[in-house]
């Protein structure tokens, strides 16, 4: 099958665009790491700097990724493949990172989706995630759940699913935020949080800070891992690709800020991940009023994040799957997801049952996320850095970023010298520091 062939579908215009990188963009990340990070780091001063690594790295490279999808209209192999046949390589390595993303990504989405299901029926106290990880099953049946919901979307097709469920679900996204940030003004701690969000102290500033807003930045614009380019392999001729990628940053970060109010104002900003989810947040609306109502509500914001992120990860592999190995959609689609089941099920039972299988010393839900995390994300992040800076013939990128003229053409040469000159150093960092820490 022609991996460049012109029926391919795209999204409908600039907003589907916008909203569907902004559904990958917007996960789990914003919602149980960014505030703690933020916390940590001085609040608003954090918020700043860590827009200006936005600015920096994530837009340079969100564009480069956007067009280089574009230009090809094709899956990452055969879109590196297309503009230069020795770095196919580089796409086979995003593709296999993100399936390794996906099995484990599916686990936590699960319990995101388990935790609805219990708060509303009030069964969620401090114990309940010792409890629930652990059991062999329930993990799994509202894992299968979860990676059934996505599989539909992925099967559906780009416009019919994709663009759709972006379209519905980002709005409920947002709505259900908004009511969150609202209620949590009137938590104890709120006004401090407040405070903090909008008040930068330079004084919690050190070097540490500029590495956790770049690691933060990168992870959370879904950039380096082909994702923005298989999304921009979507987008019409004539959208324009700095504005979208600001429109998605500015989304993803306005996620991150408002869901930086509600988690400092419950006062759990010292912890991340899924303890601060899962363990320490369900104990803080157990003693508020209406808490298990709202405790519900805050799982379903998660469960949401979580949807289009997955999504975003199902369908590069299974373009990948359809494009270059000549597979129908519908069943590409099905080998993603039978294929990211079989990982997701590793990584569940791990948590209990099979936690004394070890790979280098961790069990291989651990193994899974440091592998990817802080291995093979920030390489293949720092490789097509490269790639778009130094290997892609200027003119050619040049004419693909600058197609519908405006910003995009005025602004060409400051994304070009940010992903020669400041892109690679900054990514090489992230790459290095992660690798000792
Ligand atoms: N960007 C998502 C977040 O902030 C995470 C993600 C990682 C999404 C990998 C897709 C792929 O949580």
């Amino acid at each position: 099958m022609n991996a460049t062939s012109s029926n391919r579908a795209t999204f409908g215009g600039r907003i589907a665009a916008v909203l569907a990188a902004a559904g990958s963009a917007i996960g789990l990340g914003n919602v149980w790491r960014f505030p703690g990070v933020a916390d940590a780091n001085g609040g608003g001063a954090f918020i700043i700097i860590y827009i200006v690594c936005v600015a920096l790295m994530g837009l340079p490279l969100m564009v480069a990724e956007f067009s280089i999808g574009r230009h090809t209209r094709s899956n990452p192999v055969g879109a590196f493949r297309a503009i230069d046949r020795r770095w196919g390589w580089l796409g086979a390595m995003a593709v296999a990172t993100v399936f390794l993303i996906l099995g484990y990504y599916f686990v936590v989405s699960g319990w995101t989706v388990a935790y609805v299901v219990n708060s509303a029926a009030g069964r969620v106290d401090s114990t309940f995630f010792a409890r629930f990880i652990t059991d062999p099953w329930q993990p799994l049946l509202y894992t299968a759940a979860f990676i059934a919901v996505n599989h539909y979307i992925v099967e559906r097709g780009v416009k019919q699913g994709i663009e759709r469920a972006s379209k519905i679900l980002m709005p409920i996204f947002f709505a259900i935020l908004l009511a969150l940030a609202v209620y949590s003004l009137s938590m104890p701690d709120s006004s401090q949080a407040i405070r903090k969000v909008l008040t930068p102290d330079f004084g919690a500033v050190d070097a540490s800070t500029v590495l956790a807003a770049l690691s933060q930045a990168f992870f959370s614009l879904s950039i380096g891992m082909g994702i923005m380019i298989t999304y921009g392999s979507y987008f019409k001729s004539e959208t324009r690709l700095l504005p979208t990628a600001v429109n998605v940053a500015l989304l993803d970060t306005l996620a991150a800020v408002i869901a930086s109010i509600v988690i400092l104002s419950a006062g759990v900003g010292d912890q991340s991940g899924s303890t601060l989810a899962f363990v320490a947040l369900p104990e803080v609306f157990e003693g508020l009023p209406w808490g298990g109502f709202w405790s519900t509500l805050f799982f379903v914001l998660l469960a949401l994040a979580a949807i289009l992120s997955t999504v975003s990860i199902h369908e590069v592999v299974t373009v990948y799957l359809s494009e270059q190995r000549g597979m129908t959609r519908r069943r590409a689609a099905r080998c993603v997801s039978a294929g990211a089941a079989l990982l997701a099920v590793a990584a569940s039972l791990s948590m209990g049952a099979w936690d004394d299988i070890r790979i280098f010393g961790r069990n291989i839900f651990d193994a899974l996320d440091s592998l990817t995390a802080t291995l093979l994300l920030p390489a293949s992040g720092l490789l097509t850095c490269i790639f778009a800076g130094w290997i892609w013939d200027r003119r050619q990128f040049r004419g693909e970023v600058a197609r519908s003229g405006g910003i995009d053409a005025k602004m060409f040469p400051t994304v070009g010298f940010l992903l020669r000159w400041v892109c690679p150093p900054l990514v090489a960092a992230l790459f290095v520091f992660g690798l000792i820490d």
